[in-house]
């Protein structure tokens, strides 16, 4: 529409964009949102397109959801924001008594701030403060998995294991171990999956064994590792890690940012094998796409330990300025009343089963190397070669071009490298659901068959 033009200028002209190139974007036809309904995203022409990640994996029941809009509203009309230093604010508490009922067992306590980054910061701190004031002043590193993602700010780097993301900050980090990720398709122990036995596990023991001294935490995305490209974890490997965890006596740190709130067919992932974490890192679908949010729980015995005098200063001292915001904490109550009364959890099961079904044909296209799902999170990795599977090279931008093709179809995904990443919302219904998996199929034909 000619009169917007103006927007793609300014887009152009004054904004900088996340993970994005933007020697590409400012040479690109940009999309811009203005509205959305229901399982669609509207651009400023008026083209629909299939929400197919979930605006960047949160939405649950779909846009413009009456429920949660009448809420924030509502919840405006009384008190838009106060602070949590110190004084407290009502829908903040009642959301806190909610989430700790349907946490795994053993979380007691909440802590807020605004995004899955700084969920992770707070967890990475109170364990590491826990022990510096209870006696254990070695333990000072954390374990953590190649291929992990735990968010963009330094601490949540530094126990990242994306090399594309997070190497040129190497200089910056604080010291971690790395246990091998299991990403069976390309083993890092160059072991198969039917006959490794686990031996993934077996390194992450010995290492534990090696640094139990000097570790504060392992931190760990249970059942996939999202951001590099949706690797799902071999049955038994969750458990076994919690496991040999605390027979240690280390802390563990789930990061249930991208996992929880129902995405892997849990509503969290740790629940798939019994995971008792001492921190639970929640964000994104906590509003169910609606205003951003985090909390970080733990345990009673995490919290006692920062109990004290005044003067002996074993205070938390961190809190962002939008710690508890009451707009986010009330849309995050009515979100979880509506998994409730919508039963999503229940009614995902029969669509993570077509899902699973539509998924099998894509094996037919001579560039799909692997598909990965675990509940309602796919990644499907495009090769070159099947056989070897020789990975694209990075100038044919494969992934992009494959999105840029669902695009021209109507729908909204958005890769990891040549990883074709699908993330529908939850509550989506099974006819939109075939028709992003048929769009993708062909968008995945298009650019590479
Ligand atoms: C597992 C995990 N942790 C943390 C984050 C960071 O969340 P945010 O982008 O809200 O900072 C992400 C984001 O994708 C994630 O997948």
């Amino acid at each position: 529409m000619e009169e917007k033009g103006f927007l793609v200028e300014w887009d152009k002209k004054y904004i900088w964009h996340p993970f994005t190139q933007m020697k590409d974007y400012l040479a690109s036809d940009p999309l811009i949102i203005e509205r959305a309904e229901g399982f669609y995203l509207i651009d400023i022409e008026g083209n629909r397109y299939i929400d197919g990640v979930s605006s960047l994996w949160v939405l649950v029941h779909g846009h413009g959801k009456k429920e949660l809009i009448e809420t924030i509203k509502e919840q405006a009309d009384k008190l838009c924001h106060s602070t949590l230093l110190g004084i407290a604010n009502v829908p903040s508490i009642l959301l806190s008594k909610k989430l700790i009922e349907i946490a795994p067992e053993g979380l007691k306590k909440v802590f807020y701030s605004d995004n899955g980054s700084t969920s992770v910061e707070v967890a990475l701190k109170m364990a590491y403060q826990f022990w510096q004031q209870n006696n254990e002043k070695r333990r000072k590193r954390f374990i953590k998995f190649s291929n992990a993602y735990h968010g963009d700010t330094i601490g949540s780097v530094s126990v990242g294991g994306i090399d594309l993301f997070h190497k040129i900050y190497k200089p910056l980090l604080f010291k971690t171990y790395k246990a091998p990720s299991p990403y069976c398709y390309r083993c890092p122990m160059k072991l198969k999956k039917d006959t490794c036995g686990l031996a993934c596990v077996d390194a992450f023991e010995r290492t534990v064994k090696k640094y139990k001294d000097e570790v504060c935490a392992v931190i760990i995305e249970p059942v996939v590792q999202g951001a590099a490209g949706m690797i799902v974890q071999p049955d038994g490997f969750l458990g076994a890690i919690w496991k040999i965890t605390k027979e240690n006596g280390l802390l563990f740190i789930a990061d249930e940012v991208a996992t929880g709130f129902g995405r892997t067919g849990y509503m969290f992932a740790c629940e798939k094998e019994g995971v008792k974490p001492d921190f639970l890192c929640l964000s994104k679908s906590i509003t169910g796409g609606y205003l951003p949010l985090a909390a970080t729980l733990t345990t009673e015995e995490i919290f006692n330990g920062f109990l004290g005098r005044f003067e002996e200063y074993r205070t938390f001292f961190h809190g962002h300025t939008y710690t508890g915001n009451p707009l986010a904490c009330a849309v995050a109550l009515k979100n979880l009343e509506l998994y409730k009364k919508d039963k999503i959890i229940e009614r995902l099961q029969e669509k993570i089963q077509l899902l699973e079904n539509e998924l099998k044909r894509f094996y037919e296209l001579p560039s799909v190397g692997e598909i990965r799902q675990q509940g309602f999170m796919v990644g499907i990795e495009l090769v070159q070669n099947k056989k070897t599977k020789r990975p694209y090279s990075p100038k044919e931008k494969i992934g992009q071009k494959v999105i840029y093709e669902a695009r021209k179809m109507g729908v909204v995904i958005r890769p990891l490298g040549d990883v074709i990443v699908l993330m529908p919302p939850l509550a989506i219904d099974d006819d939109l659901l075939k028709e992003l998996l048929d769009v993708t199929y062909k968008s995945i034909e298009k650019v590479t068959v």
